[in-house]
């Protein structure tokens, strides 16, 4: 009796002994992720929702991260207190896609004085603020906007009407964004360069459907007289072109309006196949991968480039194919 008791105690000691080891085991894994706050600007379209998706899925505690993610629902100041708030946890990186290019100076000096590198995702902010952030991932908003005018100029060639004189509408993203600025840029550049081209209408769409829709409406109520529109997403272009069928106008590139719009999501590129957006210029929300990338180089101490545009292509109503639509991600 008194051996298989002594037996008894020597199974528990090694049990407790094996278990007080592997407690510091789990907190060396804890302690080995890479902590991320995320601060997002929103949720106002489908690619933000794909672009999301995309960096939630890709800093998952099985890639090595713990992601810390904070909606800002379209307000700066959120974003700021998010960014402090991530400097006040310790994280590792502070990731985020600013609203605006303008206003990050203080508090990106505040990431610097406590050593957290800052990685801004998908739109730029002002160059002033160079040496306070570690990296870009992003689209090339101007060449998206140049792209699409160059579409448009062979388009009108081939038609016989590039020197026709050509009534543009203009919906706008959110002012003041990257993307909002390098795709109006594009556009007024040409403008300039085409003298029979008269812009009608400029308004902001704040890249939302429902806002589109409405300035959009607003915009018939002046004049149908309208050859182009150029949306800055495809929500906007989606509300556009049901404002304008409400109006009784054919959204059709050979004998209505010529709609051109960016992001092609699925959605957007159904209404392409479809025939009422004529040319549809893609941004890649798929930003996770690179980030990780970046992440990963700086850890181990490798080079890695600041600046990294992600290619892109575009997508026209003539060449569009389903098989195309249904290869994409989002
Ligand atoms: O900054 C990227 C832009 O923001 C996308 O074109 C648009 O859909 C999004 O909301």
């Amino acid at each position: 009796m008194r051996k298989l008791l002594a037996i008894v105690i020597c199974l528990m000691l090694i049990l407790c002994a094996c278990a007080r080891q592997a407690q510091p085991m789990e907190e060396d894994a804890e302690d080995s992720l890479i902590v991320v706050g995320f601060s997002q600007v929103g949720a106002e379209s489908e690619w933000r929702v794909a672009n999301t998706e995309s960096i939630r899925s890709t800093l998952t505690e099985g890639n090595g991260y713990v992601l810390i993610y904070d909606d800002a629902r379209q307000k700066q100041e959120n974003q700021i207190r998010a960014i402090r708030t991530f400097i006040q946890q310790g994280v590792d990186y502070i990731l985020f896609s600013p609203k605006v290019e303008t206003g990050w100076i203080s508090v990106l000096q505040e990431a610097r004085e406590a050593n957290i590198p800052v990685i801004v995702l998908d739109r730029y902010i002002e160059s002033e603020v160079e040496n306070l952030y570690t990296a870009y991932i992003g689209s090339d908003f101007h060449k998206e906007g140049e792209m699409a005018i160059s579409w448009l100029e062979e388009f009108l060639q081939r038609e016989g009407r590039i020197g026709d004189s050509l009534r543009i509408v203009h919906i706008q993203g959110t002012m003041g964004s990257t993307a909002q600025i390098g795709r109006t840029a594009a556009l007024e550049q040409s403008i300039e360069k085409h003298p029979s081209w008269e812009l009608v209408a400029q308004e902001c769409g704040d890249f939302t459907r429902a806002k589109a829709y409405e300035v959009m409406g607003s915009i018939l109520e002046q004049t149908t007289d309208i050859d182009i529109v150029y949306c800055e997403n495809d929500g906007e272009a989606l509300g556009a072109i049901a404002a304008m069928e409400e109006a009784g106008l054919s959204c059709n590139a050979k004998d209505g309006v010529i709609v051109i719009s960016f992001d092609a999501t699925r959605l957007g590129l159904q209404y392409c196949l479809g025939g009422k957006i004529a040319l549809n210029v893609e941004c890649n929300p798929l930003q996770g991968p690179y980030v990780n990338e970046i992440i990963k180089k700086i850890q181990l101490r490798e080079p890695f480039s600041r600046m990294n545009y992600i290619d892109e292509t575009l997508f026209d109503s003539f060449t569009i194919t389903q098989e195309m639509i249904d290869e994409r991600q989002y």
